[in-house]
């Protein structure tokens, strides 16, 4: 596990962004798991600034999203696909036909449907690099506390937290969506790569159990510590309830130094 502090919001999407563009020029056919939500907006934005200069091409790249809402049309303008479209794939040259996000119109047989977003993933050759968020409650994807740590794309029930963070961008009187498509913790853990990323002090406490607490289903960002290859970036609010802050830092000079290209 790698932890880079960086100073602020603008310092963790440049961190990021630089992150997942050597990612893609190491290999361009890469298969990019990606999230939503306020903190990725400005990573898209850089990463969409590198692409309109020149220097980042996703016409190889492959994606597939973590999450969407149930009961959506694509169309809808709380859609994680509308969001993405809106801040990234309106912007860059993913081909449509390598883009994935959970259908969140589907009815029906759910289950069906979620092991052949599985199987599509598994198809790709797996996610090399899923970026992530983190919830107030610990939660990635919407793998809302309780989740197994083994579980695998499904249909899930949003917690209380979530409906109240998530609620703040629809209407007045619109319903928001009670339940979501995600990738399972286990589907997550499978990519080869991860990395997360938190900003403000909403998360400092989600961030320092996910961390430095237990492993836990109560905290499901903590089954990160299960996985050989996460890089945390997170800036100074989210970063403050960690107790090794002197330590990570420290880690990040000596990977300056001795292995680089985790860092560039
Ligand atoms: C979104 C997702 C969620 C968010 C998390 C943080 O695709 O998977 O886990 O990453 O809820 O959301 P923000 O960034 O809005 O605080």
């Amino acid at each position: 596990m790698l932890l880079i502090l960086k100073r602020d919001n603008e310092e963790v999407n440049k961190q990021a962004a630089q992150l997942i563009a050597s990612a893609i020029k190491k290999k361009p056919s890469l298969t990019l798991g990606l999230a939503t939500g306020n903190t990725m907006v400005g990573l898209y934005q850089h990463l969409v600034r590198l692409h309109q200069a020149g220097s980042l091409d996703f016409s190889k790249v492959v994606t597939f999203n973590l999450d969407e809402y149930l009961g959506l049309s694509a169309s809808h303008p709380q859609s994680f696909r509308h969001f993405m479209h809106e801040h990234f794939f309106g912007h860059v040259n993913v081909p449509p036909h390598s883009i994935h996000i959970p259908d969140g119109s589907i009815r029906g047989d759910y289950d069906q449907y979620c092991a052949s977003y599985e199987q599509s993933i598994r198809a790709a050759g797996g996610i090399d690099l899923q970026l992530l968020g983190i919830g107030r409650n610990g939660h990635i994807g919407f793998n809302e506390p309780t989740s197994s740590l083994a579980s695998r794309t499904r249909l899930k029930v949003l917690s209380r937290e979530t409906l109240d963070d998530n609620g703040k961008s629809f209407g007045p009187g619109e319903e928001s969506p009670r339940c979501a498509i995600t990738m399972g913790i286990g589907t997550i853990l499978e990519a080869r790569k991860i990395l997360l990323l938190a900003t403000g002090a909403s998360k400092a406490a989600a961030a320092a159990k996910s961390i430095e607490g237990p492993i836990t289903c109560a905290v499901s960002a903590s089954a990160l510590q299960l996985h050989p290859d996460v890089t945390f970036v997170l800036d100074e609010p989210a970063a403050s309830q960690l107790t090794q802050r002197d330590y990570y830092n420290r880690v990040v000079e000596m990977t300056a130094r001795l292995t680089p290209d985790r860092l560039s």
